[in-house]
């Protein structure tokens, strides 16, 4: 049995009395691992299977092909291919290869238009041809799952459904991202992702049949298997801060044994960039025992800003050749 629970979504939709039994899993889960699969999500599985497949097909590519859209050509959108090891979390290089994408912005958009980093168009291989239009679908569909988790979120809190769509995600900072984790070489025990915390709201992730996902539960490290047709939701350090740590932004680390390439396929949907992020009001108080042991040894309870603030630093850690381009 996995220590990550599942919830079915499909509820949220339903009476008051079916919202709340599904906020009362939602804050069990949330406050227990910080990490849950949802099924009911509405999402076709044809949908997240053909997003799969092209980009198996784009990773297939050779280099320089795929370099045509590597993240420099992205500039402050951020967008864009990157090789095996050229991401680096906890300050060393992953073991995966992946291409960044977020929601389509135009030129005219108002946030592209003033700058904003992380904001723009994104960048598509010319083949396969279909990626385009699988992920922009991708994208929009599981943005709604995460709008829709979110009211659950808020009525798990005791907020009004509509708390996080008000005050945070009304334009909310949307990436998404699809990594390739081959397997492991024999000779390192190194990890394919090193131990971290996500950075805003929720994170939704597809990952395919292979495993290798893991997370700190209250009692140690445990596996978060693959459950057919489902998402993996975990929260990111802006609930955890909202909450005064009530709710855990959970360490997750992955490691690919060997066998295969393992495909994942996380999408962040997080506060506005300009948003403010403070403790709920009414909220508990902070729970100084847990974060003295972060990983990064950062408390987010200490921290004050926009939203954009936050991720603009974390982003400039584990991608700090390109920080150069966005400030210039
Ligand atoms: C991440 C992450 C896990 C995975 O992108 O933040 O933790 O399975 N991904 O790819
Ligand atoms: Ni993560």
């Amino acid at each position: 049995m996995s220590a990550i629970p599942v919830i079915d979504m499909a509820p949220l939709e339903g009476s008051d009395a079916d919202r709340d039994s599904v906020a009362a899993a939602i804050d069990r889960a949330c406050r227990e691992t910080g990490f849950f699969c949802v099924v009911g999500h509405g999402v076709p599985p044809e949908l997240v299977a053909s997003v799969d497949g092209l980009a198996r097909e784009f990773f297939a590519r050779p280099e320089e092909e795929k370099a045509r859209i590597a993240m420099p050509h992205g500039g402050r959108a951020w967008r864009g291919w990157f090789p095996l090891g050229g991401e680096l979390t906890s300050g060393r290089p992953d073991w995966k290869e992946g291409v960044y994408f977020g929601e389509e912005l135009g030129a005219d958009d108002p946030r592209v238009r003033t700058r904003l980093p992380l904001h723009g168009a994104n960048l598509f291989p010319e083949q396969p041809a279909g990626l385009r239009d699988a992920v922009l679908e991708y994208i929009d569909a599981v943005t709604g799952v995460g709008h829709r988790l979110l009211r659950g979120v808020s009525r798990a809190l005791g907020l009004d459904d509509d708390w996080f769509d008000r005050h945070l995600t009304e334009t909310p900072t949307i990436l998404f991202r699809i990594f390739r984790y081959p397997p492991l070489p024999a000779d390192t025990r190194a990890w394919s992702v090193g131990e971290h915390t996500d950075y805003g709201l929720l994170t939704i992730l597809a990952q395919d049949a292979h495993g290798g996902l893991e997370v700190r539960g209250p009692d140690g490290w445990v596996a978060a298997p693959p459950v057919p047709d489902a998402f993996v939701v975990n929260l990111g350090d802006m609930l955890e801060r909202m909450t005064g740590g009530r709710y855990r932004s959970t360490p997750h680390r992955v490691r690919n044994p060997g066998g295969a390439d393992r495909l994942s396929m996380p999408l962040f949907l997080d506060p506005a960039w300009d948003a403010e992020v403070r403790p709920i009001p009414g909220g508990p108080r902070r729970d100084l025992a847990h974060d003295m042991d972060r990983w990064d040894g950062a408390s987010v309870h200490e921290w004050s800003g926009t939203y954009g603030d936050y991720l603009f630093a974390k982003v400039a850690k584990v991608f700090p050749a390109l920080v150069d381009d966005v400030i210039a």
